[in-house]
């Protein structure tokens, strides 16, 4: 595999040369493995580089550590670490183990193995090839299971019958794989993965595990070809017993997309977007507030996520017929839209499509939120107004002056201000 190494881009090259000299020094059988080595075949970039150590992965991770003053952290119950390389580039540590599961869909007791084990306790066959790049062989590929064959083949193969029982997050790993490379599941695993399905084996699995699961499949590129095939796959019980997605929900995810893509197009300099939350809204957008406080809960979502949503499910039909009018105010629209998320607007832009509608929106984006008062504190105290709340107060309604055109130089806000100031 020598040849595909040279090929890759020059800081992961220096990186894996690193590696390879810590390993040589060190006297210690190091391997390139995982998703590393697969996206290494096809051509990929991949930024996570996985390795697998024959001995003790902490202690090497240690050194190597030290020799890229990188940081280290550490997990000894697993054997394994992580160095962060660079904000975008890590280096995943792990010493060759065993996986024994004493229950199926919990996780596994580790032990320590060796290098054919290891990969043996893993997904699927594209992910469980190995590269040397210790002393002996440098760039030679280990391949038990026959992965590289599998994906030349574009196949998905899981490596031995218990593996969805084991391990049923595979289910949706299957498929983002499938879907990510346009591989197929193929026929015995996907045989075997419906089995899994039938025998309720998601349900048995930690519910935030299974929301790891999704965030990664709703981060991929078209989210929507992948959640057609869990629906179709595994249903999506294991958001909500029942759930079943509508064409109208379908179409609503497929114009978020459009949403998402027009946005960051048109506002590269807006903060980014929780695009993940964009699309899990999407999908149980048809469920009630009671059942979305469920799920919230279910999935232990982190309370900024979960407040998004559930501002998302409370937006009542009289706030859109108001917000759908051709004539509204600026301030009107200033006051709906603000106290919302970008991912909130996002998904009501997507879902209404009026074209008043649409207009106050973008008009929210390009112009209102941005707008800014010229007055400040300072000049209100000049004019003997005391710090308080109600110095919030006359900025919101010079604000809002403004938004609707009434104001727009500093004088005439100054002007304003001197009425309002009388008043209170
Ligand atoms: N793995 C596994 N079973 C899982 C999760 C991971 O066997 N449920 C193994 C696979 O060999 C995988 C490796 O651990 O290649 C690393 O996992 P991860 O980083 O999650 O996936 P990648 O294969 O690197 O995929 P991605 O490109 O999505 O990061």
């Amino acid at each position: 595999m020598k040849e595909y190494l040279e090929k890759l881009p020059q800081e992961i090259k220096d990186l894996v040369y690193l590696i390879s000299d810590t390993a040589c020094r060190e006297d210690t059988a190091v391997y390139l493995v995982g998703g590393f080595v697969r996206d290494l075949i096809l051509g990929v970039k991949n930024l996570d580089v996985d390795i697998v150590v024959e001995g003790d992965g902490i202690s090497f991770a240690e050194k190597l550590s030290v020799r890229l003053n990188a940081k280290l952290v550490s997990h000894k119950r697993f054997g394994t670490a992580v160095i962060m390389v660079k904000p975008h580039l890590k280096i995943d540590v792990a010493s060759a183990r065993n996986e024994h599961y004493p229950k199926p869909a919990h996780l596994p007791i580790v032990s320590s193995g060796t290098l054919r084990e290891d990969l043996y306790r893993r997904d699927f066959t594209i992910n469980a090839m190995a590269i040397s790049i210790g002393r002996e062989a440098f760039g030679r590929l280990i391949d038990f299971f026959c992965g590289k064959r599998d994906l030349f083949e574009k196949k998905i193969r899981i490596l031995h019958n218990l593996s969805f029982i084991d391990d049923p997050t595979r289910i949706f790993r299957a498929i983002r794989f499938e879907k990510r490379y346009n591989f197929k599941i193929e026929p015995l695993t996907l045989k075997i993965l419906k089995e899994s399905v039938k025998l309720n084996m998601l349900h048995k699995v930690q519910p935030q595990r299974l929301r790891e699961e999704l965030i990664l499949i709703l981060k991929e590129e078209r989210p929507l070809v992948y959640i057609k095939r869990i629906q179709a796959l595994a249903g999506l019980d294991f958001i909500k017993p029942g759930l079943c997605l509508s064409k109208k929900t379908y179409q609503l995810i497929g114009s978020l997309k459009k949403q998402l893509v027009w946005f960051k197009e048109t506002y590269p300099q807006k903060r980014p977007i929780d695009e993940w939350l964009i699309f899990f809204i999407g999908i149980i957008d048809s469920l009630t507030i009671k059942d979305t406080q469920a799920i919230c809960k279910k999935f232990v979502l982190r309370l900024g996520e979960e407040k998004r949503l559930l501002l998302y499910k409370e937006i009542s039909r009289k706030f859109i017929l108001n917000l759908c009018r051709e004539k509204v105010r600026p301030s009107e629209i200033f006051a709906g839209f603000e106290p919302l998320s970008y991912e909130i607007l996002l998904l009501l832009k997507a879902k209404y499509k009026g074209k008043a509608f649409q207009k106050h929106i973008k008009d929210f984006f390009e112009i209102y939120n941005g707008m800014r008062i010229l007055i400040s504190g300072h000049d209100l105290g000049a004019l003997g107004v005391k710090p308080g709340p109600v110095y919030q107060k006359i900025f919101s309604k010079v604000l809002n002056a403004k938004l609707d055109g009434i104001v727009k130089t500093k004088d005439e806000e100054l002007a304003l201000i001197r009425k309002i100031a009388k008043i209170h």
